[in-house]
């Protein structure tokens, strides 16, 4: 009996769940890439679990130019087929498959040259060049200990006012024999409008260094948002209204003797007050945005800042 041809049975992979899982991994690092690392790692990982099970079944075919038993005419038997010549090694890899892997690799290449630099020039520019410049405030002695000082400066003077920032700053005194400053943004956690110190200003003291001014508070009991009414307490803390989280914080450095006010970071909460405060920080993160528990899985990935 005359055994099936190639044409009868040609020689491409059975049907395979990989590319499946592969194109669900894709998917899960895209939507990781906005919802948070930890998703984008997990959709990683499957695509590169998948990407490899589906190439070695791409790549580890059975041998096409094996010799099939052809009954020849007359009615040979199997034993004389294998009276045939050894096959060529030359002959052993398959065209079909190298023509296969090929299109693939040639696809994944020009793939590749077409869609990186795209993603490149689109997603880079967000990760380079954030953020502004560490601001000399003045002398350290502006800044009396226990007292709120309201400071504005501007990042850009050459920008004018739209450069311009408001930091509630009070020195702690010392912490392990190294200042201690508290340094809240006035950008409320709802919606981001500018929130105010729940209490009067001396006016008459305020005082100006360069670009920047400092009013002192004559007492504050937290500060509110004139918004939608949120309110927090003297350590940035939300007491109540729609933040969803404390008011942030900035870095600082002290340089010959000055304050400079530095990078701006998103908080959680703060346990204590003043120089023994524990800060629950986190990375940069934008008005309404959760920074804790399961609700900040919901926010996009926020590049450096
Ligand atoms: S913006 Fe501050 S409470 Fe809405």
């Amino acid at each position: 009996m005359a055994h099936p041809s190639h044409d009868e049975h040609p020689h491409v992979p059975g049907p395979s769940l990989w590319p499946v899982g592969f194109a669900v991994g894709i998917v899960v690092l895209l939507v990781g890439l906005i919802v948070s690392w930890y998703v984008a790692a997990l959709g990683a990982i499957l695509a590169l679990v998948f990407g490899f099970l589906w190439v070695r079944d791409l790549t580890a075919g059975t041998q096409l130019t094996e010799a099939d038993e052809v009954a020849p005419e007359g009615g040979a038997t199997a034993v004389e087929s294998e009276e045939l010549p050894p096959e060529d090694p030359a002959d052993r890899y398959p065209r079909s498959k190298f023509l296969e892997i090929s299109t693939l690799g040639l696809g994944a290449v020009i793939g590749g040259l077409v869609t990186v630099p795209v993603l490149g020039f689109m997603v880079a520019p967000a990760f380079l060049k954030q953020g502004d410049k560490d601001h000399d405030l003045g002398p350290l002695n502006d800044f009396p200990e226990g007292k709120f000082i309201i400071t504005t400066y501007m990042t850009n003077p050459a920008q004018g006012a739209v450069s311009r920032r408001t930091a509630f700053i009070r020195n702690n005194g010392q912490l392990n024999g190294l200042p201690s400053f508290t340094i809240i943004s006035n950008h409320c956690a709802h919606l981001g409008c500018p929130v105010q110190p729940n209490g009067p200003l001396n006016q008459r003291l305020a005082k100006q260094y360069r670009d920047v001014t400092l009013i002192p508070a004559i007492s504050i009991a937290g500060f509110g948002c004139p918004c939608h009414g949120g309110q927090y307490d003297t350590e940035g803390n939300r007491t109540s209204g729609p933040p969803v989280r404390a008011l942030d914080r900035y870095s600082f450095s002290i340089r010959n003797g000055n304050l400079f006010i530095g990078k701006p970071f998103a908080v959680a909460k703060v346990d204590g007050t003043g120089a023994q405060a524990k800060i629950h920080m986190q990375t940069f993160a934008y008005p309404g945005e959760h920074v804790d528990g399961p609700e900040s899985w919901l926010y996009p990935i926020q590049p450096p800042h």
